[in-house]
């Protein structure tokens, strides 16, 4: 996996550019890059902090000195304990969207002498985690968190992730809109209550763009941005030449003048479909150089993987690769494909330079 430092660079600094001169804190989601290298580097940038999913990844990065962590990830309290000793090296944050686990959360840290700060998730439209905005009870449910002992609220958090399943701009624009709005109106809600709700925590890459031109918010929370991918490119988040990260993979047979073999399958590329406003079918992209600018072939489709096996149909009948070449490959999804090595290699166009170790790799618990 090779990320391209100059383009990995000019994403970082583009997002934290737009998110200042809205006057929105940056707190990059960490589960793209998994690196504590890159988390520093995104602070010495100008994040806030960062967001993890998982505790194991959060003590990875607290122990590699990053000392703001936000988990906008459903973590229950049998974990008490983990947290605790967190507290102790960084500031930690989380989302609750569920009374018995934010009472449970409440009694042990309260009974540990210590207060966390967590967020109320609200579900803008995904329907994966968070309490329903339109719920009767929604404003009581973030009252009672916000006066459990222990717990120190501070406001509000969303993930729209259901941009990705968007088929034009005018509809990435609409649910970021709508998102701004829903958790906007339930924060007014929540004031009239005496209640201070100090942050409005959004966050998904495709978005963001969007979500740059709304009111009220205080925080966003990309991730995939650092390296971006085939999906973001056909959502509109990026073009090719954004992207940062690709696979080198090697062509390791030719049986047949349309179809080539790379060493790149499911282990290396995974199984996970781009997205797209169009379908966009195939497993990555092959790029049609191998350094220069970013181009697919479009004569090139990876049409199946096995384990170790990428299957490339040639359209047309005929290419000049042949076994031995190298052709590069941006991922369907680059957060997955870089969970799945301990390193990524820093180039520079053709240059190579250090590997990035992807320090929190496989902390899923
Ligand atoms: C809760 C939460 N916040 C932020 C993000 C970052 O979104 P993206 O991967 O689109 O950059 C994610 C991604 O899964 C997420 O689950």
């Amino acid at each position: 996996m090779l990320v391209d430092h100059t383009r990995m660079s000019q994403n970082l600094q583009r997002m934290q550019a737009a998110a200042t001169a809205r006057g929105l804190r940056l707190r990059p989601h960490a589960k793209t890059h998994k690196s504590v290298a890159l988390a520093q580097r995104q602070i010495a940038d100008g994040a806030m902090g960062i967001c993890c999913a998982k505790l194991g990844e959060a003590e990875i990065m607290a122990a590699g000195g990053v000392d703001d962590i936000r988990l906008p990830y459903p973590l229950n309290p049998i974990n008490a304990d983990r947290v605790i000793d967190l507290l102790e090296r960084t500031r930690i944050s989380f989302i609750v969207d569920n009374l018995d686990v934010a009472a449970g959360w409440s009694a042990a840290i309260a009974a540990a002498g210590r207060s966390v700060d967590v967020l109320v998730k609200v579900d803008v439209g995904f329907h994966r985690c968070g309490i329903d905005p339109d719920a009767a009870n929604a404003v009581d449910f973030i009252v009672r968190v916000a006066e459990m002992p222990g717990l120190r609220f501070r406001g509000l958090l969303s993930h729209a992730g259901h941009g990705y399943g968007a088929t034009s701009e005018a509809e990435i624009d609409a649910i970021a809109r709508a998102e701004a709005a829903i958790l906007t109106t339930l924060a007014a809600r929540v004031r009239e209550r005496g209640v201070e709700v100090a942050e409005i925590s959004v966050g998904a890459t495709p978005t963001s763009r969007y979500s740059l031109q709304q009111r009220g918010l205080t925080e966003l929370r990309p991730g995939n941005y650092i390296y971006y991918d085939r999906t973001q490119v056909a959502l509109g988040a990026a073009s090719w030449n954004d992207c940062a990260l690709t696979v080198l993979a090697r062509v390791v047979a030719k049986p047949a003048e349309d179809r080539l073999i790379l060493d790149s399958g499911s282990k290396t590329l995974t199984n996970d479909i781009a997205r797209g406003f169009v379908p966009t079918p195939g497993h990555g992209a092959v790029l049609d150089s191998i350094d220069g600018v970013q181009a697919p072939d479009d004569d090139l489709r990876i049409e199946r993987l096995s384990e170790e096996h990428a299957v490339v149909r040639v359209r047309s009948g005929q290419h000049g690769l042949r076994p031995g070449d190298f052709v590069r490959v941006i991922p369907n999804h680059a957060c997955v494909v870089s969970n799945l090595v301990d390193s990524v290699w820093m180039v520079d166009g053709m240059d190579v330079g250090e590997p990035v170790h992807v320090s929190a790799r496989g902390r899923i618990t």
